[in-house]
């Protein structure tokens, strides 16, 4: 006779280990009877079936209408069916072997044994799993796209801390304490930092810029640096501001190093980024850090500086009609700047230097026509795809 599920009156411990140890008995019983796949289904069916299966009715039978002191007894031997049977499926699992496998008679029910890796199976005819190599991100192409530019000019590459000091954000830059100079970067401050003398605090660099004074206090000149990485500014994100975004810094020192010299390099730089045929113009501009100081504009790769797009004259939109983009700041380093690292060689009366720096994240983007900065940054595979 086929073993059925009993109704339970008695729910002491005993009379469970009783219902239990015949249960059990049972299920290995009619396992020995398996030999095929088919009869492993209706084994499977039998005793695991979610509507009307052995165990099913274990959980209805026993667990629902035992008395609430019983339950927990009930619970934890129904527990130990439940993975007896799951135990018992999972080894009736027919096994084929390799041979069978290469002379292509296998099916995938009849593939799986156990693995050199502990329980589980491996269906070898499964297609395999796809591992994407992935991309490399548009704002570390661009940035190596820039440093390339510079490499082949000589420079090397330096970088700094993302979690700076006080000084090398600000005061070895020649911006005072207190200096209103310091309130054009919206700098983001760590807390708890009271206790500290006024310089050792701690701030997520606003600019790449320290990692000048950085580099000078460990390199004698003649210097050629170049100096990608992460900074931090107090902007909430929108389409052209992020919290967080990437600088490409530049800085040169020797003698007689003149602002011609930086003229003619920021010029080839923007030809080699954008296009041999893109104009630069140097506007006055004002950092504490660099004097003279300019901004450097590029003639807009996108309407050939026209303003303009298309045979209706459509205003154009990344330079806003003006002809020109806005890439960089730059100028020639300041003396007082100098003054900090003076012992290290850097005497402003026999060295002179310039130095640049450049968003990266602005450049990608108008590289790559997107007008929404935000996409970099939200880990959207759809769109990082489109790089790979
Ligand atoms: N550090 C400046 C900024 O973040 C850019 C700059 C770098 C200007 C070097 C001049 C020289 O705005």
């Amino acid at each position: 006779m086929a073993y059925t599920v009993p109704k339970l009156k008695d729910f002491s411990p005993a009379a469970l280990d009783k219902a239990v140890a015949e249960f059990l008995s049972a299920l290995d019983t009619e396992s020995v009877g398996v030999q095929i796949e088919s009869e492993r289904k209706v084994f499977r069916d039998r005793w695991q079936g979610r509507k009307n299966g052995l165990l099913t009715q274990v959980n209805d039978l026993w667990l629902k209408t035992a008395p609430t002191d019983a339950k927990r007894d009930v619970g934890q031997r129904v527990n130990v069916l439940k993975s007896r049977v799951a135990e018992t499926i999972e080894k009736l699992r027919p096994s084929v072997s390799a041979t069978a496998v290469v002379k292509g008679l296998s099916l995938r029910t009849e593939v799986g044994q156990p693995t050199a890796y502990g329980d589980s199976s491996l269906d070898i005819s499964l297609p395999g799993i796809r591992r994407p190599i992935g991309a490399e991100h548009p704002i570390i192409r661009t940035m190596n796209e820039i440093i390339g530019v510079f490499r082949n000019l000589g420079y090397s590459i330096a970088e700094g801390p993302v979690i700076e000091t006080d000084y090398y954000n600000f005061e070895s830059l020649n911006f005072p304490p207190n200096h209103p100079a310091r309130d054009t970067q919206d700098t983001l401050f760590l807390a708890n930092q009271e206790s500290k003398p006024p310089r050792e605090r701690l701030l997520l660099r606003t600019h790449t810029s320290p990692v000048q004074i950085r580099t000078m206090e460990k390199l004698k000149p003649p210097l050629r640096i170049l100096i990608p990485g992460r900074v931090h500014r107090n902007d909430p994100p929108d389409a052209s501001h992020s919290p967080m975004f990437h600088q490409v810094e530049g800085l040169a020192v020797d003698t007689n190093i003149t602002f011609g010299d930086l003229k003619g390099t920021l010029d080839h730089a923007m030809k080699a980024l954008f296009g041999s045929d893109v104009k630069t113009s140097f506007r006055p501009s004002f950092f504490p850090f660099t004097e003279p100081s300019a901004e450097v504009f590029v003639s807009c790769f996108i309407c050939g500086g026209s303003g303009k797009r298309g045979a209706d004259d459509a205003p154009c939109r990344p330079c806003k009609q003006a002809g020109w983009i806005e890439i960089l700041g730059c100028g020639m380093v300041d003396p007082n700047v100098f003054e900090f690292v003076k012992r290290n060689g850097y005497d402003p009366e026999k060295v002179s230097g310039f130095a640049f720096g450049m968003g990266v994240d602005r450049i990608a983007m108008l590289k790559y026509g997107l007008d929404d900065l935000q996409l970099f940054f939200q880990g959207d595979v759809r769109f990082l795809e489109q790089f790979g």
